[in-house]
C-alpha cells in the first residue's frame, strides 16, 4: 500500500513519528540518533526513516512547511499507517520578552488564523490542544535536563510574511510564539482519536533583538531532540 505522497508499505512506519519541517533535517536526525535506519519515503523528497533509539522503534519524517503540508502527511500517518503519536519538532518566532532565542516551547494549545477546522462543521470554534500525557512527559524531561522551557498556547498562522503587524492581539491573548503547523496537526490527531505534541525552539523573536552562539543553538536543539526521542 502507498499513497500519492508516501510510498511506504504498511508496517514500515513506527507507532511514533517525529516530524521536523525540513526533510533534510529528518535525514540528519535519523542518521545521527537512530540505529538500523531504513528509508521508507522519498516521494517529493519528503524523506522518512525508521530505526531504533535505545531499542525502541521510531520513525522520523519531514512535514514540510505550513498546515496544508503537515495536514496531508499527518492524516496519512494516522489513518493509513496506524501511527499513534506524532511529535512535531520545529522552530517558532517568540512573541514575549521572556522567550529567549533557543528556549524550548512545549505546545499546550494552538490558536489559528486559518480555516482548517471548518471541515468538521462544528457549531463553534475548536480548541486544538496537544496530548496531555505526551506534554507531561516532555515537561518532566525538560526539567530533568535543566533546559529553559515554556508551556502554553501558540499561534499557528498561514502567513509568515504578514502584511503588517497583526500579532498584537494574539500576544494580548497570551500566545507565546508563532509557527505554522501545530493547529492542523492537533486537529488531525483529534479527528483520528490519536495523539500529538509539538516541541519548538525559538529561532527568532518578534519582540527582542538577540543573538546566540552556534554552541547555544546546538545545545538546546539537541535537548529538544532528546526529549522527543525519549517520550517516543
Ligand atoms: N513565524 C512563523 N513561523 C516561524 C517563525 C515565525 O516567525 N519562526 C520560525 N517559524
Amino acid at each position: 500500500m502507498s499513497t500519492p505522497h508516501n510510498q511506504a508499505n504498511k508496517g514500515e512506519i513506527a507507532k511514533t513519528v517525529l516530524m521536523p519541517g525540513d526533510p533534510l533535517r529528518a535525514k540528519y536526525l535519523a542518521e545521527t540518533y537512530l540505529e538500523n535506519v531504513r528509508v521508507f519515503n522519498t516521494t517529493r523528497n519528503m524523506l522518512g526513516y525508521t530505526g531504533t533509539y535505545k531499542g525502541k522503534e521510531i520513525s522520523i519524517m519531514g512535514s514540510g512547511m505550513g498546515m496544508p503540508s503537515i495536514g496531508i502527511y499527518s492524516y496519512e500517518l494516522y489513518h493509513f499507517y496506524d501511527v499513534d503519536n506524532i511529535i512535531r519538532i520545529g522552530s517558532c518566532g517568540g512573541f514575549k520578552e521572556e522567550l529567549h532565542l533557543r528556549d524550548i516551547v512545549i505546545v499546550q494549545g494552538a490558536c489559528t488564523d486559518s480555516n482548517y477546522a471548518h471541515q468538521y462543521e462544528l457549531p463553534g470554534t475548536f480548541s486544538a490542544i496537544s496530548d496531555y500525557g505526551l506534554l507531561e512527559k516532555a515537561v518532566a524531561l525538560a526539567k530533568e535536563k535543566k533546559v529553559p522551557y515554556h508551556v502554553g498556547n501558540v499561534l499557528t498562522s498561514d502567513i509568515f510574511y504578514h502584511a503588517d503587524d497583526k500579532a498584537d492581539k494574539w500576544i494580548k491573548m497570551g500566545c507565546l510564539a508563532t509557527e505554522m503547523e501545530s493547529y492542523a496537526l492537533f486537529c488531525n490527531a483529534a479527528y483520528a482519536g490519536k495523539k500529538a505534541l509539538t516541541l519548538l525552539t525559538v529561532s527568532d523573536s518578534l519582540v527582542m533583538k538577540e543573538e546566540t552562539t552556534a554552541e547555544e543553538r546546538e545545545k538546546t536543539f539537541t535537548a529538544m531532540m532528546e526529549i522527543a526521542l525519549e517520550i517516543a
